[in-house]
């Protein structure tokens, strides 16, 4: 089957392509670095031709309220767009467990307008829903400094591995499309002060993670259980302990994107 995944470079295509090739799919990176672009729409006729399944897990280079509403607007009509023209059978696309109780943030205004352009749209399609990566942690952190301390929530979440997120995106790319939602997550939960202090310790970053009840998660009020998954979640194998010791773990991910962005890292 041919299978076309925008945003085959980031950190989740990636290893999405190398899942899809191994079970013998003609799997296709498409990003701008390789002339596929959702924004300006170049190159993505050429791409989806003959393509069964489409799976977006690109992301927005700008977190910028304005920016990342703007990217996942068009970025997603676009791709709808050209999918429906192709002939495309199966959209796929990958967000965030929780993203409808998050609307008080700008970057989930974005994924909640994507998942909407989704749901209006002609063609079947599946929403992954993940939980937060561990890859992710040093960004959140980034994302949540005041002053010089890390101030965030002690709620409860049970994020996830990349490498697992990739398995569960693949599963749902060759599968019947859903017409809703599927989550999937991590094995364990844990307060989110404390898992953000366990990696930072890792890195030996020496900043302070303050457990703070009225910190907001990315700028969204989140209560105890705002960021779990529902009970049919699937979840992934690797516990983060046996991450923490793997070389998935070593790269901090630091890759500032945009001027607002200047004071944190990698995000979601
Ligand atoms: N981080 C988390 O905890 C978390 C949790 C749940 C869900 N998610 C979701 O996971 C998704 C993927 O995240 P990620 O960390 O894997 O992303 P990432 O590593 O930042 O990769 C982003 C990808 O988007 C591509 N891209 C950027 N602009 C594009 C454009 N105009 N047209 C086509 N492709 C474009 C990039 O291509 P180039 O390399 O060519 O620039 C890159 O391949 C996001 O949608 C995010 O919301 C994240």
């Amino acid at each position: 089957m041919k299978i076309v995944v925008i945003g085959g470079s980031g950190l989740i295509g990636s290893k999405l392509v190398t899942k899809l090739r191994e079970q013998g799919h003609e799997a296709i990176a498409a990003s701008p670095n390789s002339g596929v672009n959702t924004i300006t729409g170049e190159g993505l006729a050429g791409v989806l031709k003959g393509a069964a399944v489409a799976v977006d897990v690109s992301n927005s280079p700008s977190w910028e309220d304005a920016a990342v509403l703007k990217f996942f607007e068009t970025s997603t009509r676009n791709l709808l767009t050209y999918e429906a023209a192709a002939g495309v059978k199966h959209h796929v696309a990958l967000s965030v467990v929780g993203t409808d109780q998050l609307s008080e943030s700008g970057y989930f205004r974005g994924k909640i307008a994507q998942e909407l352009l989704i749901k209006e749209s002609s063609i079947p399609h599946s929403i992954v829903h993940a939980t937060q990566f561990f890859e992710f942690l040093k960004g959140l952190a980034d994302i949540s400094v005041e002053g010089d301390k890390v101030h965030l929530p002690p709620v409860l979440f049970q994020p996830m591995a990349a490498e697992d997120v990739a398995s569960g995106v693949a599963r749902v790319a060759v599968g019947p499309p859903v017409n809703g939602i599927v989550e999937i997550a991590g094995p364990e939960q844990f307060r989110v002060d404390e898992l953000v202090r366990r990696r930072l310790a890792s890195l030996k970053d020496p900043r302070e993670v303050i457990a703070d009840p009225h910190a907001r998660y990315d700028g969204a009020e989140v209560g105890e259980r705002t960021l779990l998954p529902g009970k049919d979640a699937r979840l992934g194998e690797t516990r983060f302990a046996d991450w923490l010791r793997s070389p998935a773990s070593q790269i901090p991910r630091a890759k500032p994107q945009s001027a607002a962005a200047a004071t944190a890292t990698k995000r979601a």
